[in-house]
């Protein structure tokens, strides 16, 4: 097993009998879901899922898995998916995949939000490696462009795969990736990010992890915040 499979693995070792377990996107959430998949037909495991992505719908779906919508429920017991970076008090960047609502509204409603990743993903600040995603309403861009120059940002509105067009998202929204000035902390880019008005979601995942397990070589470490499980 490679570090992202073996964090999965461990992860999935997390369900329980009646669960209903969010489902993340990406490399690492796909382990997540085969081995999910597995344990329910191993152990005969009665699980719902529900899932962040369409891609990831799909993935649990050819695995046995059961998917129910999103609009079908209020609360969950577990969201499990990985992240493009973790700092040390558990701040994450993720969204890269244009998912970020979904994944947000997941991680929110869940019980415990357990993250999973290797140790690349490791860093000292939000945006040290990655852009920062950010959802806007369609005919908002420029202004929240703007507002957030206006607090040292630089970057632009993101174009599709072809460049022939801007990139839309799951939901609709155009995407401004940006850099911000080191100074501002994670705490206060995610209430800048929150007050602008135009802003839909963004990538900075604030204070919402229960636990992060990263993998390295093969162990794993558990990072834990504050939040009661
Ligand atoms: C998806 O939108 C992201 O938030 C992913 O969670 C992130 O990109 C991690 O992907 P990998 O597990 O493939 O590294």
């Amino acid at each position: 097993m490679n570090d992202k499979e073996l964090v999965a693995f461990k992860a999935a070792k997390l369900a329980k009998n009646g669960m209903v377990i969010g489902l993340g996107t990406g490399s690492t959430a796909n382990y997540f879901i085969e081995h999910l998949a597995k344990r329910q037909s191993d152990e005969g495991l009665s699980i719902s899922t529900v899932a962040s992505s369409t891609i990831s719908a799909i993935k649990a779906e050819s695995c046995g898995l059961k998917v129910v919508a999103i609009s079908q429920l209020s609360r969950i017991n577990l969201y499990v998916d990985g992240a493009d970076e973790i700092t040390p008090n558990l701040s994450l960047l993720k969204g890269r995949g244009q998912d970020l609502v979904m994944e947000k509204l997941l991680a929110k409603a869940a019980n415990q939000f357990i993250v999973v990743a290797d140790k690349g993903k490791l860093v000292s600040r939000i945006g040290e490696k990655f852009i920062i995603p950010i959802e806007v309403i369609p005919d908002a861009w420029k202004m929240v462009k703007h507002q957030l120059e206006k607090h040292g940002a630089k970057g632009d509105i993101r174009l599709n795969t072809g460049k022939d067009n801007v990139a839309v998202s799951a939901h609709g929204s155009y995407i401004l990736d940006m850099h911000f000035p080191e100074h501002i902390s994670d705490e206060a880019l995610n209430t800048l990010l929150n007050n602008t008005t135009g802003v839909v979601e963004h990538g900075v995942f604030y204070g919402i992890a229960s636990q992060v397990l990263i993998a390295d070589n093969g162990n794993i470490e558990v990072m834990l915040t504050q939040k009661p499980l």
